[in-house]
């Protein structure tokens, strides 16, 4: 087996009313002046954020509140939210939310004892040597940004959707009610079940070998997440199937399921480029890009697919590896179809022109400077082939 690291710090406190230990939590990780940063109406509609107000209040940790984060975060906001954490001598802050405002929390955390632009981590041009104390709430299972070092932010100068990694990051504490995404409209639990799967998936397609305890967890982790998705599907409140979807998005990309393997995470590189584009949902944008990828690669090592077709997808037990692995892909696209998610760009409500693809090839290549994916390593070309396939 290959050598790892596995670094998860993030204490964990889930199940049925969790929230109301935040407080406690709060001022156990240290705060006592907190910024609170939250989405759109969710938190405020349904009454959670005066839940966590209260709970703050009772042990005595004075808050400042900050709102209007938006799917694919701004960095406007996240200057915003600098800006008061100086003013207010803000000591930690606190996410009510999803993917969106967590990684929100993440940069500005990065931001605050930093003295230039703190888009300089997501170009590269430097490495935050210090963080904010962070912890979440969480209210939608998908991005797993709750136990993950990444954030996702898109600077609006230029439209540019970048990811950063570094374990400053890490949530000190996650707070998970599965209750709390009872709230969800099916489309947004659809997208969760997609984000979460690819989390896993762009581990699992590596060329690594003989990590039986990582693919069985990996492949476990993706039939459960397939087995929720067909219970919410009639059954939205159903407590074990939200559950086991909160998990799975915290346990998808908080490293367990890519312990020793290479990592790839192209499909996750070819989808920022179009939500920087074209605004539109992070998933959506994953499952509309996934078959085309994976097509496009599979010659790399046919045996890898044909093992996700009939350990995950269950099918192509009888044919050769090479049929199982298109057996595989299909099974994958069939699923997202019957969750409503599209299987290719024209589905996601885009017809792609030629330049636009040239354009979305050259920016995800960071204008030719680099490949993207490990499984199979693409370079302009290979990325511009694909969105072309993916077209539809
Ligand atoms: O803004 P509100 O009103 O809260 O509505 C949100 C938002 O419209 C809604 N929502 C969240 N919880 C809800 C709810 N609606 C009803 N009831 C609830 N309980 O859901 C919508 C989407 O929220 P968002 O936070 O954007 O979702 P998600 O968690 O999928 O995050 C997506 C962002 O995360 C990035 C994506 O690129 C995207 O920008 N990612 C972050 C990663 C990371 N930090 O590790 C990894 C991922 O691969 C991903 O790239
Ligand atoms: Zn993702």
């Amino acid at each position: 087996m290959p050598s790892f690291t596995y670094y998860a710090p993030t204490k964990v406190v889930f199940g049925r009313d969790a929230e109301n230990d935040t407080g406690k939590l709060v001022r156990e990780f240290g705060g006592k002046n907190v910024l609170v940063i939250f989405g759109g109406e969710s938190a405020k509609k349904s009454g959670l954020l005066d839940r966590i107000s209260y709970c703050l209040s009772a042990e005595g940790i004075r808050f400042t509140q900050i709102g209007g984060v938006v799917p694919n975060p701004r960095l406007s906001k996240v200057y915003e939210c600098i800006d008061v954490c100086r003013e207010e001598n803000i000591d930690f802050i606190l996410s009510v939310g999803g993917g969106s405002v967590i990684d929100t929390a993440k940069a500005t955390a990065y931001g605050v004892p930093y003295a230039g632009d703190v888009w300089d981590f997501y170009c590269g041009k430097a490495v935050p040597k210090k963080a904010m104390p962070m912890g979440c709430v969480l209210t939608i299972a998908a991005a797993g940004s709750e136990m993950s070092n990444s954030s996702v932010i898109t600077n609006e100068d230029g439209w540019l959707k970048r990811g950063y990694k570094n374990d400053l990051s890490r949530q000190r504490f996650a707070v998970m009610n599965p209750e709390l995404t009872y709230t969800l409209p099916p489309a947004q639990t659809a997208n969760g079940i997609i984000d979460i799967m690819m989390h896993t998936m762009e581990r699992y397609f590596s060329r690594e070998r003989d990590l039986f305890v990582t693919d069985e967890i990996a492949e476990g982790l993706l039939r459960s997440v397939m087995r929720s998705a067909f219970t919410l599907k009639y059954e939205p409140a159903n407590y074990d199937a939200r559950a086991s979807l909160m998990w799975a998005s915290s346990l998808s990309h908080n490293g367990l399921t890519g312990c020793g393997l290479c990592e790839d995470w192209a499909t996750h590189q070819i989808e920022h480029e179009l939500s920087g584009m074209f605004d539109c949902a992070h998933a959506p944008g994953l499952s509309a890009v996934w078959g085309s990828w994976a097509r496009y690669v599979m010659d790399a090592d046919y045996s890898r697919f044909a093992q996700f077709a009939r350990q995950v997808m269950e099918v192509g037990g009888e044919n050769d590896d090479r049929e199982a692995a298109e057996l595989g892909i299909a099974a994958f696209e069939d699923f997202c179809r019957s969750i409503d998610m599209p299987t290719n760009i024209r589905e996601l409500g885009y017809k792609l022109t030629d330049s636009q693809i040239d354009e979305l090839a050259e920016k995800c290549t960071f204008f030719g400077t680099r490949t993207v994916g490990a499984f199979k390593k693409l370079n302009c070309d290979d990325i511009a082939a694909i969105y072309r396939a993916a077209r539809g």
